[in-house]
């Protein structure tokens, strides 16, 4: 790995965060919701992320914004790894909710949520450790039983 990309990924934190939060926002095709309304929820998860110590250089969230998740309706669209919780209408309240319960607490906000990936693993706050995540990384891919012939 060349220097500049190890100092890049050393700026970012990138091997710290204990959470990674997907949100569409800014879509050149919005269909999910309003542009103003992605846009304005996306300026409020960044601002509130930066106020809570939870983002910067050494992130426990880190945050990035997606043209398109792909569910287009009933948005903004969210999704939140490593559980691969999947959220619609993440509107500044709503966002505020998953900040604290799931980023921060561990525990998914149900009535906020469309799906969860079976393939992801969920642990209670009480086993997330110091940062949040203790053993919940998922293991390495390997595809479905039925998938394998
Ligand atoms: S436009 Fe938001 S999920 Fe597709």
């Amino acid at each position: 790995m060349n220097e500049a990309l190890q100092k890049a990924a050393a700026a970012l934190g990138l091997s710290e965060y204990s959470r990674h939060i997907f949100l569409c926002a800014d879509s050149s095709e919005p269909k999910c919701a309003p542009v103003e309304t992605t846009h304005a929820a996306w300026e409020y998860l960044k601002r509130r992320l930066k106020e809570l110590g939870l983002s910067g250089p050494h992130p426990l969230v880190y945050r990035s914004r997606a043209n398109c998740l792909r569910v287009c309706t009933q948005g903004p669209i969210a999704v939140v790894y490593p559980e691969a919780v999947w959220y619609h209408s993440c509107t500044p309240e709503a966002l505020e909710r998953i900040i604290q319960e799931h980023l921060i607490g561990g525990r998914p906000v149900e009535d906020l949520v469309i799906v969860r990936n079976p393939a992801a693993q969920c642990s209670p706050p009480a086993a997330a450790g110091a940062a949040g995540l203790g053993e919940s990384v998922p293991g390495a891919l390997r595809r479905p039983e039925a998938d394998s012939r």
